[in-house]
């Protein structure tokens, strides 16, 4: 029977602003996710990323499974009221619509699952983001995947050379799932072209063209457009299967040594390089930078094991202090673009208000007429 990993996470209140959740809050958390199993969920395991929290669930009832979103959905509603009752900051960020109604999709939290037979050993990855959007994954997987600069099994491997299918969302259609499936090798300068826009155009999944197995899926869900008004970034997670048919550890981890510039951080409204951090890290230099954690697992008969912190490495030190000095440069200029987003992406209103008022206070000044002064 096929082995169900289901990533669901929220920011449902923070201590000392948006920077981590209470350990009140994770317990409760706990407890429901506790009490699930061994009936409903074999396994789960729970992490936090800045102020958002993440439950990864381990089941056989495939993606999309309303008792398992509902699960999840009653642990963030519990951990709400104890948020609400320590006064935690943003008590409820993430909780957008009152009543649940299937499926987490479209009510604020984010999620991501993969369905598949487990192979004899099965090692994946778990990333984790916050003060970021979803599009934080297009360039690392876009390298994991389809560039021999950063996965040499194109060069080494028969399998990984029949390359990837990658699934694309357009996040800016608020109403409709649409996607678009291309494939590397064959249309990489196709991807490229979508990719290189992260706010409008986001990897969705990754399969393997050797035997068609899921490799990568994504949340991609934009608050933004769900609220239709700034209520914090989507802090996106993703799952990544890893070695055989598919990149090897390292090869998926290789393109985060770039600290890769996005959009996130302060008021969701600035670009910064996004910086690999170890798990349970918090927030704080103008609420950034950006940070992602990914904790390495191995899955076996719906049973986890323990996880490795893969950026708890001396190498990543070295990023860590690139991604510092790359986010004081942008940093040094305030709001002038492109440290602020542009104006599609500002998550405030507040310049966009303010430029109304303004463009009515606008004139058009009327051209001089030029009179001809004949020469005598
Ligand atoms: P091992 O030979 O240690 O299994 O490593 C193989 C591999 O894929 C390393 O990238
Ligand atoms: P979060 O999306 O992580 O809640 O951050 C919101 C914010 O505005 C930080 O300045
Ligand atoms: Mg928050
Ligand atoms: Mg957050």
């Amino acid at each position: 029977m096929k082995t169900t990993l289901s990533v669901i996470k929220a920011d449902i209140g923070s201590i000392g602003g948006h920077e981590k959740p209470s350990k009140a809050i994770v317990n409760r958390i706990t407890e429901i996710i506790d009490s699930a199993k061994p009936l409903l969920i074999s396994d789960y395991s729970i992490f936090s990323v800045g102020d958002d929290n993440v439950i990864l669930m381990v089941h056989k009832n495939g993606v999309d499974n309303p008792s398992i979103h509902k699960l999840a959905w009653d642990a963030f509603t519990e951990g709400t009221k104890v948020a609400k009752s320590q006064g935690l900051y943003g008590a409820g960020q993430d909780m957008l619509i009152n009543s649940f109604s299937g499926n987490v999709k479209g009510l604020g939290p984010g999620s991501c699952e993969m369905e598949f037979e487990e192979r004899p050993n099965e090692p994946f990855l778990l990333f984790m983001c916050d003060k970021t959007n979803p599009g934080v994954f297009n360039l690392p997987f876009f390298r994991s995947f389809a560039d021999p600069f950063h996965n040499a099994g194109f060069l080494l491997s028969t399998e990984i050379a029949k390359g990837f299918e990658f699934t694309i969302m357009d996040v800016t259609d608020v109403k409709n799932d649409r996607i678009i499936v291309l494939n590397a090798p064959q249309d990489y300068y196709d991807l490229a072209t979508l990719l290189r826009d992260p706010e409008t155009y986001v990897i969705e999944s990754i399969r393997s063209r050797a035997n068609g197995d899921i490799a990568v899926v994504v949340s991609t869900s934009r608050l933004h457009n769900i609220a239709g008004t700034y209520t914090g970034k989507d802090d996106p997670v993703a799952l990544v299967r890893s070695q055989k048919s598919f990149p090897s550890t390292g090869e998926i981890l290789s393109p985060w040594a770039t600290a890769h510039f996005v959009a996130g951080d302060n008021r969701g409204s600035h670009h910064v390089p996004v910086m690999p951090v170890k798990l349970f890290s918090t927030i704080s230099f103008f609420d950034g930078p950006a940070i992602v954690q990914a904790a390495g697992f191995c899955v076996h008969d719906g049973k986890l094991t323990e996880y490795v912190d893969l950026f708890d490495h001396p190498f990543w030190r070295t990023i860590q202090d690139k991604a510092a000095r790359k986010f004081m440069d942008i940093r040094e200029q305030g709001f002038f673009n492109p440290a602020m987003v542009g104006m599609n992406e500002l998550e405030y209103t507040g310049v966009v208000e303010k430029i109304k008022v303004l463009n009515k206070k606008f004139k058009i000044r009327k051209k001089k007429k030029h009179t001809l002064i004949e020469s005598s």
